[in-house]
């Protein structure tokens, strides 16, 4: 018998490794989530039901061990060289002059090169032993690096296995050099996330991928969304070994690794340089930061024959982009109230062309930042524009000091309304605690508008700002007493606005649960903890009488959110605005239509449910009275406390969402039955 779970065990590993694979490496998968969770978690069943079978390489157990309490030195089989850089094609050229003085003609005669995109990220060294992922290494020093195994592990782009797709044996010994990398618009959503819980945020992908890589605790780099291109074989024994650079590349993708695909091999010099002048702007399109392009001769032997200097080798280079920083002169620096009474700081600058725009403030982010950057007013400064991400300034250039530069302190005093900073115990953060301060609210009132929250059109900074100066919001219920008459006084309002704004607020009134929380501006409670909060509670009655206790039971849910929704919920103005919104007919509980009074038997008697996907006969709304007719309830989000889910074609992620808790999926022929069983 256990020949047969062994073997079904060795089937589910190898399906999904190869759909990891198609997702994470090739970035094409060939079957849905759910699908492969369902593969994933079976699994996780029987390995759990068969501890015996279960081995390092299985896919179960890429996040594993305790936390570590320091890295072990890892000493590096070759040195891991780094490179010289070109500025622009002139200097590409004197690189390939220097080359061809050093070699006999005959191999001068047969250069070809090689083009990668230099990644951004973080070096790491893989070692593999028979197949399996045995060691990863960070850089250090070149000579001697950490041993971050554990934490490259929970990276997916990692295989645990070579090769991941069945293609003969693996070589006895490999070792493997590549850059892990954080994806750009996973770093920003990372960000995101961290800001919404008051953790400190990273300045950049780069330094996000750095700093989730070295946590002792492999739990917290498993949480982030990491990634990885390989492109150098720094070893190989046991193994046809790749001639070229050209081959290497192909090698590695064969094997399983993430290779990137805008490597491109040249025979003609110029043809190349002239690929690495056009190429510069198409970095903006891509997921990742590169800082350049990295230049390799193909073939090995002539790389050998060329060797280094220094612990640069001769026989690649990186062609640098001009960088998107710029220097100017800090001006000021002020501080802006955010809508939880955040007091920000940002830097006023003297304008400076960055990334062809014109840059006039940059994020400082905290005192603490300033701090530790020793930037002072007065100061020139080194500004970055990464992507999306807000200008920020990244360090002062002392050399360039007179003198007469200021340090800058936080203000003890909210600049808005003059009540006093606070620094809360373990934030890096200072706060003005007035409910009732103006700035704090146009804030408050900003969010509450926009499109994540109550999505109301028409309104935005502009309009809080002015409903605030003129007193005709002072909380963010008083958006739904607005008056037509009060509006038309105002400059610039006249019918028509006035009543697209009206009609905007009036439908703002039905918005989902989770966008009302979402709305009120809870310290820590951004969308996604908004999600979850109502999903667990259908109200917001419910939520307002939970306790932090009962709030840490939830998952994704910790004692810093908890602890600022009680606290929220407990002040006696905020309580005041929850009765406001509710008198006003804003929506305050998940759709739960009321039941009609059924005639006879109620087999659906106390069973929650959900609706996904389209039914084959019924109409969503149709299925609810159904549902409702025979004494059961409806809810819009899955949760725990949901009994079914009731899918039908092209389902949503409620679909996944039921299956990760294990919740009972029934179709619409299931619930007929329910009801004709009288279940
Ligand atoms: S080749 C001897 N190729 O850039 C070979 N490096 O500034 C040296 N990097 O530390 C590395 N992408 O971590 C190479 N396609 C690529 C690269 C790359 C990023 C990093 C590498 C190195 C740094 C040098």
């Amino acid at each position: 018998m256990n020949e047969s779970v062994a073997e079904r065990i060795a089937r589910l590993r190898e399906l999904i490794n190869y759909h990891n694979y198609r997702y994470h490496v090739l970035d094409s998968p060939e079957i849905s989530d759910a699908e492969y969770d369902a593969l994933f978690r079976e699994l996780q069943r029987l390995e759990a039901e068969h501890p015996e079978l279960v081995t390092p390489d299985s896919p179960t157990q890429r996040v594993g061990g305790e936390p570590l309490d320091h890295f072990e030195r890892v000493q590096h089989p070759v040195p891991m060289l780094s490179l010289s850089n070109a500025f622009g094609p002139d200097e590409l050229r004197a690189w390939r002059d220097r080359i061809l003085r050093l070699l006999p003609p005959e191999m001068a005669d047969r250069l070809a090169y090689v083009v990668e995109p230099k990644i951004d990220g973080l070096t790491v060294v893989l070692h593999y032993q028979d197949g399996l992922f045995v060691l990863g290494a960070t850089r250090g020093d070149g000579y001697v690096g950490e041993d971050i195994t554990a934490n490259l592990r929970t990276v997916p782009a990692v295989p645990l296995r070579i090769p991941v797709v069945r293609d003969g044996p693996p070589p006895h010994r490999l070792v493997v050099r590549g850059e892990a990398y954080m994806p750009r618009d996973a770093f920003e959503r990372m960000n995101a996330e961290l800001a919404a819980r008051g953790e400190r945020t990273f300045a950049n992908p780069r330094n996000a991928a750095a700093g989730s890589l070295r946590q002792l605790d492999p739990k917290i780099s498993a949480s982030r969304p990491l990634s990885l291109w390989t492109y150098q074989v720094v070893l190989i024994e046991g193994g046809e070994a790749p001639r070229t650079q050209w081959e290497a590349l192909d090698y590695l993708r064969r094997l399983g690794f993430p290779v990137n695909p805008l490597s491109k091999r040249f025979e003609d010099f110029e043809e190349m340089v002239q690929y690495c002048v056009d190429w510069e702007p198409r970095r903006h399109e891509l997921n990742y930061d590169t800082d350049g392009l990295v230049i390799k001769i193909d073939d090995f032997e002539i790389q050998e024959r060329l060797g280094a200097v220094g612990n640069a080798p001769r026989w690649a280079i990186a062609y640098k982009f001009p960088s998107e920083e710029a220097v100017t002169r800090l001006l000021d620096i002020k501080v802006n109230v955010g809508r939880t009474g955040t007091l920000n700081p940002y830097a006023v600058l003297e304008p400076v062309r960055v990334g062809g725009v014109t840059v006039r403030n940059a994020t400082l982010h905290n005192e603490d930042y300033i701090r530790e950057k020793d930037i002072r007013i007065g100061d020139m400064v080194v500004v970055k524009r990464a992507g999306e991400v807000i200008p920020q300034v990244v360090r002062p250039i002392k050399e360039l000091r007179t003198g007469e530069e200021r340090e800058w302190h936080m203000p003890d005093r909210c600049p808005a309304c003059g009540e006093p900073a606070v620094r809360p115990e373990g934030e890096v953060a200072y706060y003005c605690m007035n409910a009732a301060c103006p700035a704090q609210l146009v804030r408050l009132v900003e969010h509450f508008v926009s499109r994540g929250a109550m999505d109301i059109e028409g309104m935005g900074y502009k309009q809080a700002e002015l409903f605030v100066k003129k007193g005709l919001i002072h909380d963010v219920a008083d958006i739904f007493y607005l008056k037509p008459e009060q509006l038309l006084e105002l400059e610039g309002y006249k019918e028509k606005r006035v009543q697209n704004l009206m009609n905007a607020i009036q439908a703002a009134k039905d918005r989902p649960l989770a966008r009302l929380i979402t709305a009120l501006g809870i310290k820590f409670v951004g969308s996604t903890v908004a999600e979850i909060l109502a999903q667990h509670y259908h109200s917001i009655d419910e939520l307002m009488q939970a306790t932090e206790e009962e709030l840490t039971q939830i998952e994704g849910i910790g004692p810093k959110i908890a602890k600022s929704i009680v606290d929220w919920f407990s002040r006696e103005s905020n309580r005041r605005v929850i009765e406001k919104l509710r008198a006003a007919g804003v929506r305050m509980a998940e759709e739960v239509p009321e039941a009609p009074p059924a005639e006879g038997p109620r087999p659906l008697e106390g069973k929650t449910f959900v609706i996904t996907g389209t039914l084959p006969t019924m109409s969503r709304q149709e299925a609810t009275e159904f549902i409702i007719r025979h004494g059961g309830r409806v809810t819009n989000s899955v949760s725990r406390k949901t009994d079914y889910v009731v899918v039908g074609a092209s389902p949503g992620s409620k679909l996944r969402r039921a299956q990760e808790l294990g919740i009972p999926v029934i179709d619409e022929a299931q619930l007929r039955a329910m009801v004709d069983e009288g279940h």
